[in-house]
């Protein structure tokens, strides 16, 4: 048990996905692991731990910005013994080639701030996911014939941006979609030597202000979770 996870030592798994809701946090564990049962409702941030092909398999939520991310990152990380730490989750798109409903898979994550931005003051670290998990992903994503872009992403700290000229500077240099957990979990994964990936889905589009309908959100979403337990297996 830590300050924000409630389940015992052993209850968690060393492959954990990471959606920023709580409910797909239940709903994926219920729709892909075998005996799927609560381990964590602390603050009603909801965790499973199951099994998908005999593996174990936590899918714990984040919340919502790095700040949140951080806190569940960290104590799984340091006080269960996580080594594979996947996100899964929503992002807005950023190019005109990246249509709704695609996958992306972030190889690294600028930010502007991040928990972890007092420690690196002047330097702009660059977040960087595992390139096996990477790998493991983009093949999975291949066969299953997703739609699929591999490149940067940014993670920002506010939803309702006031900055556009970021996001145009973000557009410009190639940047694919934006959301606001990745980067804190791929310095944290490089601090304590752990496989981080994050995997997103495209919900809605900065460019065109289409957004992806609730009722479409699920089907998508699963692609992901999917692409995310083979990475975290395969070889
Ligand atoms: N901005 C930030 N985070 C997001 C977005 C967005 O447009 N869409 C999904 N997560």
């Amino acid at each position: 048990m830590t300050v924000h996870i409630g389940a015992a030592s052993g209850e968690i798994a060393q492959t954990v996905l990471m959606p920023g809701d709580p409910y797909r946090a239940r709903w994926a564990s219920e729709t892909f692991l075998d005996g799927a049962r609560l381990v964590n409702e602390v603050r009603g941030m909801l965790g499973y731990t199951g099994t998908y092909k005999g593996h174990p398999v936590t899918i714990q939520g984040s919340g919502m910005g790095m700040p949140s991310l951080s806190i569940y990152a960290n104590e799984l990380m340091t006080e269960y013994d996580a080594q594979t730490l996947i996100r899964i989750g929503s992002c807005g798109g950023m190019q005109p080639h990246v249509g709704i409903r695609d996958v992306i898979i972030a190889m690294s994550a600028s930010t502007i701030t991040s928990p972890s931005s007092g420690i690196f003051r002047e330097v702009n670290f660059a977040p960087t996911a595992d390139y096996g998990l990477l790998a493991a992903a983009v093949n999975a994503a291949e066969r299953k014939g997703t739609t699929t872009h591999v490149g940067g992403i940014y993670s920002s700290d506010v939803f309702y941006a006031e900055r556009p000229d970021l996001d145009e500077q973000m557009v410009r240099h190639g940047i694919l979609g934006v959301e606001m957990e990745a980067a804190e979990l791929y310095t944290l994964a490089a601090r304590h030597k752990r496989r981080a990936l994050a995997i997103l889905t495209v919900s809605d589009h900065l460019q065109t202000g289409e957004a992806l309908p609730a009722a479409d959100r699920e089907q998508s979403f699963g692609d992901m979770v999917e692409i995310a337990l083979e990475a975290a297996f395969a070889g």
